[in-house]
Parts: C-alpha cells; sequence; structure tokens
C-alpha cells in the first residue's frame, strides 16, 4: 500500500489503471476479441472491479497488484489466452460499485468480473450476474449470504465469509478473556457479519460481552467518542472490525487514548493488514487478530510471492493483494477447460478447478463456492525495525 511508495498516495490507483491497461491492451494486440472470451485462442477480457477511490482505495491497489503479478508470471495469459483488462471503480460501495460492474459486463463484454472489496457492493452485484449469467469471482467482500442464503452458480470467492474468519477468533479469545470483551465495528454489511460471528463463538466458548457499538463507515475519524465508551464499559478487552483507513486511525487512537496499555486489541486481520500495519507502526504492537494469511508464513509457497511481489511493486503484499492473485490463477485454470468462454461453460470449469497452490497455504472451493481454508492467529510484533503479524498458531 501507498506509505512506501515514492509515489503520492492520491495518485498511485489512477496511474497503476493507466499502466495496467496500456500494458494488457498491448499484450492484446491486433487479435482483440470483442466478444468476452467466446473465441477460443482468442483475447479474454475481464473485468477488474475494485476501489481506485474512497476508504478503501488502498486495498483496491493491492488487488490490482495481485491479479497484474499473475498475470505478467504466466505472460499475460489466462487459460492459453491473451488476458486484456479492463478496469472500474467499485468506489465505497453499491451506488457506484454496481453501475461499473454492468458496464464492465454490458458495455465491455467482459467475459467475468474480479475484485470486489465492499460486503454492500457483492451483495448489490449478485442477482446481476446470476441473471446476465456472468461469473463474478469475488476477491474480498465477505458477505455471509453470498455463499449462504443467496448463493448462485455464477458467484465465486477466493477470499473469506464474514462469518467465518471472524467465527475462528472467538474461542481464542474466550480462553484469554472470560469477562467483558466490547465490540466495535464499522456501521455496514461486514462490520455487523463480523461482530455476529465473534459473538457466536465467543460466548459458545464461555464469553461475555461488555457492550457493542457500530460506528458510521467511511465518515468517523475521530474515534474519541467510541473510546471513551469502551473506557466507561468497565471492558477488559475488545473485538474490532475496521479495514483500509478507518483501521489506521481506529488502532493509533486507540493508544494515543491510553487503552492499549491496559485492555488488550482484537480484531479480524484487516485491522492491522500491509500498508495499515506501516502506518500504524508500533502503536499496534499487541494486538492479536484472525486472517486466513501473514506475510509471515514460513512456506516455501509464500517466500517465492514475497519476493516477486517486492520485486514488482518494492512492497510487501497484503491479503488482498493474495486473494486477487488466486482469482487469477483459479479463471486461469477454468478458461483453460472453458475454450468457447461462455458464462454457463466457465462456471463449469470453476467447480472443477482442484485445490489452489496459494501464497496463503492450499485452499479449494467449498460446495456453495466459498474459500475453504486455514485461518491462522497472528499478533502484531515488532521484528527488526518493522512490525510484523507474527503467526502465532493455527485456528480450529
Ligand atoms: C467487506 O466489506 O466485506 C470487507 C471490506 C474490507 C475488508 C474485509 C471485508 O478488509
Amino acid at each position: 500500500m501507498g506509505v512506501r511508495s515514492v509515489v503520492p498516495r492520491t495518485l498511485r490507483p489512477a496511474l497503476l489503471a493507466l499502466t495496467g491497461v496500456l500494458v494488457l491492451s498491448g499484450c492484446a494486440g491486433s487479435s482483440l476479441d470483442q466478444s468476452g472470451g467466446q473465441q477460443a485462442g482468442g483475447t479474454v477480457k475481464i473485468g477488474l472491479l475494485v476501489p481506485l477511490s474512497g476508504v478503501y482505495a488502498p486495498l483496491g491497489e493491492d488487488m490490482r497488484n495481485g491479479f497484474q503479478l499473475y498475470l505478467t508470471e504466466h505472460g499475460g495469459k489466462l487459460g492459453g489466452r491473451t488476458a486484456e483488462v479492463v478496469s472500474a471503480d467499485e468506489g465505497e460501495g453499491p451506488q457506484t460499485g454496481v453501475p461499473a460492474a454492468q458496464k464492465l459486463v454490458t458495455q465491455d463484454q467482459a467475459a467475468a468480473v474480479v475484485g470486489v472489496v465492499n460486503s454492500a457492493t457483492a451483495l448489490g452485484l449478485r442477482d446481476f450476474f446470476h441473471e446476465s449469467k456472468k461469473p463474478l469471482l469475488i476477491a474480498n467482500a465477505g458477505a455471509n449470504d453470498i455463499t449462504g442464503a443467496r448463493k448462485s452458480a455464477y458467484v465465486w470467492r477466493t477470499s473469506f465469509a464474514n462469518g467465518k474468519v471472524s467465527a475462528a477468533l472467538g474461542p481464542a479469545v474466550a480462553k484469554e478473556v472470560k469477562e467483558g470483551v466490547y465490540l466495535i465495528a464499522a456501521d455496514y454489511a461486514a462490520g455487523r457479519e463480523m461482530v455476529a460471528g465473534f459473538r457466536r463463538t465467543f460466548e459458545a466458548a464461555g464469553g461475555k460481552v461488555a457492550g457493542e457499538k457500530y460506528t458510521p463507515f467511511g465518515k468517523t475519524q475521530d474515534f474519541q467518542p467510541f473510546l471513551s465508551a469502551i473506557r466507561g464499559s468497565g471492558a477488559k478487552a475488545v473485538y474490532g472490525f475496521y479495514a483500509g483507513a478507518e483501521a489506521v486511525s481506529f488502532v493509533k487512537q486507540y493508544q494515543q487514548f491510553g487503552l492499549a496499555e491496559s485492555i488488550p486489541l482484537y480484531g479480524t486481520g484487516f485491522l492491522t493488514e500491509g500498508g495499515v500495519l506501516d502506518a500504524q507502526g508500533e502503536a499496534a504492537v499487541g494486538v492479536k487478530t484472525s486472517l486466513h494469511y501473514s506475510t509471515e508464513l514460513g512456506t516455501p509457497r509464500n517466500k517465492e510471492f514475497i519476493a516477486a511481489y517486492r520485486k514488482a511493486y518494492d512492497e510487501a503484499p497484503t491479503v488482498y493483494a493474495v486473494q486477487a492473485y488466486d482469482a487469477a490463477a483459479v479463471l486461469d485454470k477454468a478458461l483453460a477447460k472453458a475454450p468457447g468462454g461462455s458464462g454457463e461453460e466457465l462456471v463449469k470449469a470453476l467447480g472443477g478447478v482442484g485445490p489452489i497452490d496459494s501464497p496463503r497455504g492450499q485452499w479449494s472451493f467449498d460446495a456453495d463456492h466459498d474459500a475453504q481454508q486455514k485461518y491462522y492467529l497472528r499478533e502484531v510484533r515488532s521484528s527488526g525495525g518493522a512490525v510484523v503479524n507474527a503467526v502465532v498458531s493455527e485456528l480450529g
């Protein structure tokens, strides 16, 4: 994310959008196939829908980088066809994200769309993809219903469900703090589902909740009133869901307000991920989270991925980059088995991609099209002048 770059953060998404299209359409050359990938052996057009603006823009940039890295490593091809990537801005939610996705499918004729950070955008997109019979590969947004009550043959997810990534942490926190955990999150679909997922397993393991609060999403910069309420509640620990710019403010203010010394902070891994953690620095030390990835996973596959990512972007990868990198890997396998490139053919092939050899470890799609994977307990520690998400253990 932006903090390590010499290019000003505000300019980076626009710059990347530009370079991405130029590089990739350069690969496409004269064999450009306007039929959205219907022609075997030609070009396949993929829509990339990530936030290029708003509170989650840095996450979108990581996803773009991850997707692009996979393409670069595979000669710009997916399933043997030259990939042309068309980008659109998801913005801060469905109001911008839904029309942007519709344009990718109806106007740009993308064979599939990859991306989506925000749960509310994903929920707003489900019916459109289901009805237009085009594959949507969600590479972040965790809305539970997308792979639950509202699952679709056309919607697949390479990331996580909010209820699962949060539920993984509940028993681990209950072991450390039985009494009085305060729950706080951004007020929208993902925040509410993260809190519910955590609460369910935390209470089942004997934990007690001290309070629950939702902060206006994308609008809260000053967390002091909420931090005062936490202090006043007598809570013994806090569980929180924030990501991107909100995660930076929350964790820094938590420490500045003096809570970090006395009330341990837990959350889903997005709270301390990548550029967010760099911006938080020492203020985040001691925060414990659950996630399906860390740069500190010491496997050869992860080390190789980190080296390639650093070489390409001069920074460490994040879970967002991995989820999008894996979406490219999945599409690569599926397109190879779907020579016609139609939506029906492609989703049939998605059902047969098998295990994915990912930097996060091996995972596969479950029956509901969600990623079946391991979750890890991570703790922010200082290491050699940097702060990292050390892997403490696997979560059950
Ligand atoms: C979501 O809206 O589903 C979401 C957004 C950012 C994250 C995780 C989940 O880091």
